[in-house]
């Protein structure tokens, strides 16, 4: 029986492997807000509904629209540390799958920096007198930014993977699978963003739940668990489709046994996610006990399947031949450095979080 993933490995692969998923999962969190986030505003903004007060301007939509701005900063920064140790563990093909899809990738940064600026303008007071059409513009563009980023990590990540495809790239300039291969993979991140940021907005909201009557509660609740089961369901079929139509030499990774326990974990996780919802729906309220529930099988979820994501990829690729790479990395140092602006950075973000929660208190939010 093989050790779990990725501790059969010489001890520079196993750590930098790890501190790549560890740093990979945190990204995802924030990342699965921003991208879920943007797509449930896009829909409140198109689609306001009937009712008295309007979807777009009820609980969940009100604070994505104040807090989308900085989970995309937090994103981004989070998204820098996974960035420097994927260059090493597996420098040779993230690069070159950088390369070969040129164009598309150069698109990335300015996508982000228009997406920043759409999401300050979805927040700001001015578009409140633009008719709907305007607004519903301007959302779904900026929901579109970060599916087309998505999209676009996605297909790196694909080519980094089919070493074989990478003359056929290079000559036709054509990405090499089919519009099915990149759904389904897009399919299983954009489901289970949908409960992450149910685990995170519950969290949200439940702070401010006592301001609330009973009536703006309990449908915030039920939408939230609606949002959270929908996406969990939607996972689900994206897995087995996921499972179904893999390569066989994929599957195999994923069903071997330093990965199994991962696969299992996930399970765990999504089971006690849905549990956590249900009660809430029950009691039409958020409870801390249960909101604690889904958070822990969130990132259980989130944990388990970034450790998979990669079994799966050492199953694919050529390890062997990376790990003289990763040992000479390791001899070089630099960790030190790293923890300590590990530490700084962090420290500078807390500071802006309670310097913003400190101006909040003098002067609440309008929401
Ligand atoms: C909000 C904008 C972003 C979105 C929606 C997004 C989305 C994604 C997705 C869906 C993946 C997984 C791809 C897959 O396995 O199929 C991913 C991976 C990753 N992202 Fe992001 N991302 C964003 C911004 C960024 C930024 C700005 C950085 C770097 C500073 C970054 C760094 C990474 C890294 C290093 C990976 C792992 C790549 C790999 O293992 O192949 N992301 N991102």
């Amino acid at each position: 029986m093989n050790l779990p993933f990725p501790l059969g490995f010489p001890a520079p692969t196993a750590f930098y492997l790890t501190l790549y998923i560890l740093t990979f999962a945190l990204h995802q969190a924030f990342m699965h807000y921003v991208l879920a986030g943007s797509l449930y505003v896009a829909w409140t903004t198109s689609f306001p509904g009937r009712d008295s007060v309007s979807r777009n301007d009820q609980p969940i939509a009100a604070t994505l629209r104040d807090w989308l701005p900085f989970l995309l900063s937090a994103a981004i920064t989070a998204g820098v540390a996974p960035l420097l140790f994927i260059q090493i563990v597996y420098q040779k093909q993230f690069y070159t799958a950088n390369l070969l899809l040129w164009w598309r990738w150069m698109l990335v940064v300015p996508i982000l920096i228009i997406a920043f600026y759409l999401l300050y303008l979805l927040k700001s007071k001015i578009m409140a007198h633009w008719p709907h059409i305007a607004r519903s513009l301007v959302a779904i563009s900026t929901a579109a930014c970060f599916v087309f980023v998505g999209f676009c990590w996605t297909a790196n990540h694909l080519l980094s993977v089919s070493e074989a495809r990478w003359p056929e790239v290079y000559v036709t300039g054509q990405l090499p699978f089919t519009p099915f291969e990149v759904l389904a993979r897009m399919g299983i991140w954009i489901s289970d963003s949908f409960a992450t940021l149910a685990a995170i907005l519950a969290w949200q909201l439940y702070r401010r739940q006592s301001d609330r009557s009973a009536d703006i509660v309990g449908p915030a609740t039920r939408n939230l668990a609606v949002m959270a089961l929908g996406g969990l369901g939607l996972l689900t079929l994206a897995g087995l489709t996921y499972i179904l139509t893999a390569a066989d030499k994929t599957r195999d990774s994923l069903f071997d046994s330093g990965t199994l326990p991962y696969l299992i974990i996930s399970v765990v996780g999504v089971a006690m996610q849905v549990a956590g919802w249900f009660q809430q729906w029950r009691f039409g309220r958020l409870t801390g006990l249960w909101s604690t529930v889904v958070s822990t099988g969130s990132v259980l979820t989130l944990l388990a399947m970034s450790f998979a994501r990669e079994a799966i990829r050492a199953g694919v690729l050529d390890m062997p031949q990376l790990f003289q790479r990763h040992a000479d990395a390791a001899k070089v140092g630099g960790f030190t450095v790293f923890l300590i602006f590990t530490v700084l950075v962090s420290a500078a973000i807390a500071w802006c979080f309670v310097t913003v929660h400190r101006g909040l208190k003098v002067q609440p939010p309008v929401a």
